[in-house]
């Protein structure tokens, strides 16, 4: 339907900036996730160099902190709006619809502020005794 200039929403427009985000949250996932699987499956020893002091190798540099991060804000905002489209499609009943978009959201939120604390308070040497292998790294540091 052909909408008259005079009556055309003015206000911003969510849902085409919604449409814009997966496009662009697209492109730059292809580069982090293909990165990421590239770094940790295909340099050095592969997939046998994966264990803790590997994670606690990738946490002290700020560059991977912020990889990480980016990975996850990105991943969990487009998978939430994606899934928002899925629900506004296949969901009839309003109120089952803005309860279930609520949930995503709060889970997504709930999920980017762990994964956010985490990534940026990790610190291997909490708890460690000296009967831990990390035990020398800790007293150095
Ligand atoms: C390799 C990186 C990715 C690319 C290039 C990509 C690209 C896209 C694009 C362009 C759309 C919009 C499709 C449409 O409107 O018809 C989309 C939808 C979607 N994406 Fe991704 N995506 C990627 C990774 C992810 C990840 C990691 C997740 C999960 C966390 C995810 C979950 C979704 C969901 C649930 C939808 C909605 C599907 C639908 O509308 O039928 N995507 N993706």
């Amino acid at each position: 339907m052909i909408v008259p200039p005079r009556t055309r929403n003015k206000g911003s427009n969510w849902e085409k900036w919604g449409w814009v985000y997966m496009r662009a949250s697209g492109v730059l996932l292809v580069v982090l996730i293909f990165g990421h699987l590239f770094v940790n499956l295909m340099t050095g020893d592969g997939i046998h160099q994966i264990d803790f002091a590997f994670v606690v190798g990738k946490f002290a540099s700020p560059f991977w902190q912020w990889w990480d991060v980016l990975m996850l804000w990105l991943a969990l905002i487009h998978g939430a709006n994606g899934m928002r489209t899925i629900v506004n499609d296949y969901v009839t009943s309003p109120t089952v619809r803005r309860v279930l978009v609520w949930a995503l959201w709060l889970s997504a939120g709930f999920l980017i502020l762990l994964g956010t604390l985490v990534v940026f308070t990790f610190d291997p040497c909490i708890g460690v005794t000296e009967s831990s292998s990390l035990w020398d790294m800790c007293q150095a540091a």
